[in-house]
């Protein structure tokens, strides 16, 4: 097996032949964050495969992400190096069950969080992310909201505006399993600490915590704030970002599980191999394509 940085050395020579980028979501294995052009939040991302030169795109995250830059960027070529890295609340809503829910709503207007698959952001009328579901939602004309597919982000944006949201009943295997119990125990354990969570956790934790934000956000957030303790409520992926940019300070994840398995699936090794045979690559049929990278782009015009 090679050791980390032979890989690393190997991929940067591989990034400059092949004229590529590599975004990483903040949630990638630190080795993988480290050898990236961008790291961020779903938002930073999708902005910077909209915005940056080159010719490929390795997208290190969950294939939501990929297929959002490739719709952003058709000229360019996407790779997902982990072809199964996949995000499962993505899959909880169909482009099918959404066009039915139209029907039985037909005043409404569909916003769709980033994570869902190009079919389901083709029906919607604009998208999201956790960093601007809350503008998103106040910006739409519409009085009611169909709101796929987390139920959590649904319910959290529902604080902040006067329009009747209607969340649906997807959620994600990470956040949703943070409990008040975790949050007590962790304020046990620092006493004094800032609880910062995502906004895909239930309702009854984002209740006990200080402050609510997207994973960039809670960078932002512990980079600026006064205090030096942070309890993090957010996949454990961040606190490698947080050691690096916020020296001095002192972060504790909420729970040591929280833990997305398909975050993880993707190693240097897959990036190399990426950059090798430009595989696997994704891509979006145009129908398709034209009709979600007009929500996309709703969404970015704000
Ligand atoms: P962010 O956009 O806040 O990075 O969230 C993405 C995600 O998948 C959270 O689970
Ligand atoms: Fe999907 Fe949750 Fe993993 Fe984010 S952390 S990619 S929402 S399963």
């Amino acid at each position: 097996m090679q050791d980390a940085s032979m890989l690393q050395d190997e991929i940067l020579h591989l990034k400059k032949k092949r004229n590529a980028i590599i975004l990483a979501h903040n949630y990638q294995r630190p080795e993988v964050q480290d050898i990236a052009d961008v790291t961020g939040d779903s938002l930073e991302l999708a902005r910077a495969a909209a915005a940056m030169d080159g010719d490929v795109i390795v997208f290190c995250g969950v294939d939501f992400m990929a297929e959002t830059a490739a719709i952003l960027a058709p000229e360019k070529t996407v790779l997902l190096p982990a072809i199964d890295a996949c995000c499962p609340m993505a899959g909880m809503v169909t482009a099918d069950e959404l066009r039915f829910a139209r029907v039985h709503h037909p005043g409404a207007a569909v916003v769709c969080y980033v994570n869902t698959t190009a079919d389901v952001k083709a029906e919607s009328d604009i998208c999201c992310t956790s960093a601007n579901a809350v503008k998103v939602v106040n910006a739409v004309s519409e009085d009611e909201v169909i709101f796929v597919p987390d139920k959590n982000l649904g319910q959290y944006v529902a604080r902040f505006t006067k329009k009747t949201v209607l969340p649906w009943e997807g959620f994600c295997l990470v956040h949703d399993r943070y409990t008040p119990a975790d949050v007590a125990r962790a304020k046990q354990a620092h006493p004094g600490a800032v609880v910062l969570v995502h906004p895909e956790c239930r309702p009854e934790v984002i209740d006990r915590a200080d402050h609510v934000a997207s994973t960039s956000g809670i960078v932002s957030h512990v980079k600026t704030a006064p205090e030096t303790e942070f309890i993090i409520g957010t996949e454990i992926g961040i606190l490698h970002r947080l050691s690096k940019e916020c020296p001095g300070k002192h972060c504790y994840p909420l729970s040591e599980k929280a833990v997305c398995v398909n975050m993880k699936k993707t190693t240097l090794a897959h990036v190399r191999d990426a950059l090798v045979t430009l595989r696997p690559r994704i891509t979006v049929p145009e129908e398709t394509a034209a009709r979600a990278r007009r929500a996309i782009e709703r969404m970015l015009a704000l």
